[in-house]
């Protein structure tokens, strides 16, 4: 199974890579049916950072769970590289994951007695990748990441955005099509959070691989290629008011200790800084800053 990275049929830019149509997922609860996403239509594209942001309780886990194959919808269909996950045996969906998705969860999920490094190798061992290979791969990704200096602490010997990017290299490690990542960077500070959402533009652009980020954060809008609103279960394309606020960019212009680190950052990113005097905000809520493909 060595070769299972290389013979990989890789996605072509724009195609395809999660599809959901008229997707419902439904909870029976107390003798009630609650739909914790209605209707909803969508389609991951593929070598874009798409961003996934809503109120709490908008639907945003239960969608990404449905992307990911993690669940499978009440009504509609969700296709994953093309294959329906209603027809889908769980081995078949198991298989699908290991081998195409990455998932990146909150709490970053990294196994405490593992080092940084047999973290990343840890899906490459499942994947019965041989040792020289993995090797190989979990060296490069904790310098892609920027933590070869720290590849033997445990988790609990790194800070949290270092263990954020062990968890982007572990879920890098089977070169996977789709990452879908789950409130990244809800546990880490704003200029850390920054430093970790630039991390996953850089990915994305480098690698090609499609990232979907449930966020609270305004200031993903600004990296993303897409922008997808969730609103009591259903999609919307509007930034509804409650989710404006301020973002780490708008920041970087104001008076405080952080600005200019944050700048600092942002520059690195090629982002443009807020600029608080400026009437035409270059980037408007809810668009992108970055071409479209
Ligand atoms: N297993 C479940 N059983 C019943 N209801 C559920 C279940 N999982 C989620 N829900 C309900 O579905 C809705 C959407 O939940 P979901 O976790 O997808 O929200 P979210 O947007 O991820 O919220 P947050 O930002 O707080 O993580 C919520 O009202 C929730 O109570
Ligand atoms: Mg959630």
């Amino acid at each position: 199974m060595a070769t299972v990275m290389t013979e990989k049929p890789k996605t072509a830019p724009g195609a395809a890579i999660a599809v959901c149509e008229g997707v419902s997922r439904v909870y029976r609860v107390g003798g009630e049916d609650v739909y914790a996403v209605r209707e909803v239509s969508c389609e991951i594209r593929a070598g874009q950072l798409v961003a996934l942001r809503g109120r709490s309780g908008s639907g945003k886990t239960t969608l990404l769970n449905i992307l990911s194959g993690l669940d499978r919808p009440t009504h509609g269909r969700t296709l994953i590289r093309g294959e329906d996950t209603r027809k889908l045996s769980d081995r078949q969906l198991t298989e699908l994951r290991r081998h195409d998705i990455g998932f990146i969860f909150q709490a970053f999920a990294l196994l405490p007695v593992l080092s940084a490094y047999e973290n990343v190798e840890l899906p490459l061992r499942i994947a019965g990748v041989g040792a020289r290979q993995r090797q190989r791969r979990a060296t490069e990704l904790l310098e892609l990441v920027g933590l070869a200096k720290r590849m033997h602490h445990r988790p609990f010997e790194l800070s949290g955005g270092e263990q954020s990017r062990v968890a982007i290299a572990r879920a890098l490690a089977n070169e996977p099509a789709l990452i879908v990542a789950d409130e990244p960077t809800g546990a880490l500070d704003s200029v850390t959070g920054l430093e970790i959402m630039s991390l996953f533009k850089r990915v994305v652009e480098e690698r090609g691989v499609t990232i979907i980020m449930a966020t609270h954060d305004p200031t993903i809008s600004d990296l993303a290629n897409e922008t997808l609103i969730m609103s009591d279960g259903r999609m919307s394309h509007d930034i509804p008011d409650e989710l404006k606020g301020v973002g780490i960019l708008d920041a970087a212009s104001m008076p405080g200790t952080l600005h200019g680190e944050i700048g600092m950052v942002a520059r690195r990113a090629g982002l443009k800084v807020h600029d608080e005097a400026a009437t035409d905000r270059t980037v408007p809520e809810g668009t992108s800053a970055l071409p479209r493909p």
